[in-house]
């Protein structure tokens, strides 16, 4: 059985002050939920994807948590070292606490320009980095979705991107569905058309690769109000949650709602 994943990605938000009240929150509830449930019954991995700057103190508090809750960076550059002045490579994530790594987060590609090659070459650094699993994020804008051409855009985003793997046999991959269009908008897309494209990308991936085990998360103004519907589709394996994701009382809800299901 796959383990449904719940997915925070918090942004250019937070500070490490902040990072600690937040899991003071969180872990409190969390605790409270271990108490009453077997914690085996959770059937749903975490994963909390704060800014580099709070990776490291985000790591010393969930340490003890390591069995269901994860770290994840929101992006790495390529290369392994060298003269990229600002940039943070998977090594440095690693030591960190890192095993995940979002790759192509809709604002890196739309505002910071990164093009799917780009991105593809990070897909390559991830894998080079041993033992660290990507969350490649792949969706259409508005347009796209207008003129019913969502599923040969993401199929492009996906073949390029996943060059790297391309005749490899890869242990794991996270693939992040997120529509542009619903991100942050408060406009998630119909459980019914999200399940249609999660079919497509998962069939697409197992036809034109070998990976152990792929999950294929959505993302896009999730909430406690659809996540049970949107969990509730066979073809969604999880959730990556932004705005709602940074009050830890809503994203406790969701976690709870989520491994429910
Ligand atoms: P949102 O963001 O939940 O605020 O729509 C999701 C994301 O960008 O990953």
């Amino acid at each position: 059985m796959k383990k449904k994943i719940v997915a925070a990605n918090f942004k250019m938000n937070k500070t490490d002050e902040d990072i600690k009240k937040y899991f003071a929150v969180f872990l409190d509830r969390i605790n409270g939920l271990r108490n009453k449930t077997s914690f085996n019954d959770f059937d749903a991995e975490l994963i909390f994807a704060p800014p580099f700057t709070s990776l490291s103190e985000t790591h010393k508090i969930i340490e003890p948590y390591m069995d269901f809750i994860k770290l994840s960076s929101q992006n790495i550059y390529s290369e392994k070292s060298g003269a990229y002045t600002g940039e943070i490579s998977i090594d440095m994530i690693k030591s960190c606490g890192c095993v995940y790594s979002i790759i192509g987060h809709s604002e890196r590609r739309n505002i910071f320009k990164e093009s799917d090659e780009l991105i593809g070459k990070k897909i390559e650094a991830v894998y080079s980095g041993g033992g660290m699993t990507p969350i490649l994020c792949v969706g259409e804008n508005l347009e796209i979705r207008k003129q019913n051409g969502q599923e040969k855009f993401v199929e492009n985003q996906l073949a390029v991107g996943l060059n790297y793997i391309k005749g490899r046999n890869i242990p794991s991959l996270i693939v992040a569905y997120e529509p542009v269009w619903a991100i942050g908008t408060g406009m998630p897309i119909k459980a019914d058309d999200g399940e249609a494209m999660h079919g497509f990308i998962s069939d697409y991936i197992i036809s034109s690769f070998s990976i152990g085990e792929l999950r294929v998360i959505y993302g896009g103004s999730v909430t406690e109000a659809n996540i049970k519907e949107l969990m509730g589709k066979p073809h969604i394996d999880g959730v990556l949650v932004g705005g709602a994701s940074l009050d830890p009382q809503s994203f406790h809800n969701i976690f709870k709602l989520a491994a429910a299901q």
